[in-house]
């Protein structure tokens, strides 16, 4: 079996986690075994973001960090394909051009250039499926998970992420995947684009 690239995007509470997971769970019910993982990483770079050790940083400075994490993880991501897995991950270059290019307190990142730095190392998924949801409805999801909300859960905000994601599922080809409604249809819609590819 030769391995495969599938990257998931969305909003934050658009279900990208639980799809990943319960995508694997098929995969390795068809006899596979899928590398589940995401971007921030947890460990080097990735868990430095993660750790909230950076304090207030600028949009741009975010960017390098989640740009910096993403060149170590694509080496990773493609050792595991090369091997044969499936590689099911949760965020990639489309999450820094959608955030770091959307307006936070009035600071954003040049949207082209965040493009050209990414593109000096990533890798070409075979497959983006964005899990396209309205904020309010993904609001209340990553609400419900009972952790304090990021800088990033806000209305304003993520219906900016929102759009740019929409311009880039067009510029890029990604499939768009309507998140809304119960987590089984959610898969469902899924299961049947992925399994295009795998
Ligand atoms: P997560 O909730 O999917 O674990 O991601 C953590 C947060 O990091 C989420 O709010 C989106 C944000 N993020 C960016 O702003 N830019 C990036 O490049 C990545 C990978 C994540």
């Amino acid at each position: 079996m030769s391995g495969a690239f599938i990257v998931f995007e969305g909003i934050d509470g658009a279900g990208k986690t639980t799809v990943c997971r319960a995508v694997a769970e098929a995969l390795s019910g068809r006899g596979l075994e899928p590398v589940v993982t995401a971007e921030p990483t947890h460990v080097g770079i990735g868990a430095y973001i993660r750790s909230g050790a950076a304090g207030e940083i600028s949009q741009m400075t975010e960017a390098l960090l989640f740009s910096a994490d993403r060149n170590d993880h694509t080496e990773h991501i493609m050792e595991w394909v090369a091997e044969g897995h499936v590689v099911l991950c949760d965020r990639y270059f489309a999450s820094t051009v959608a955030y770091q290019s959307a307006a936070l307190d009035g600071d954003s990142t040049d949207r082209d250039m965040l493009i050209d730095i990414n593109r000096q190392f990533i890798g070409k998924p075979d497959l983006t499926i964005l899990l396209d949801i309205d904020p309010s409805s993904g609001l209340d999801r990553a609400g419900a998970r009972g952790e304090a909300a990021s800088k990033f859960e806000r209305p304003d905000f993520l219906a900016e992420v929102r759009s740019n994601y929409l311009r880039l599922a067009e510029e890029y080809g990604f499939r768009v995947v309507d998140a809304s409604g119960e987590p089984g249809e959610v898969l469902e819609r899924v299961m049947a684009i992925v399994s295009e590819v795998v």
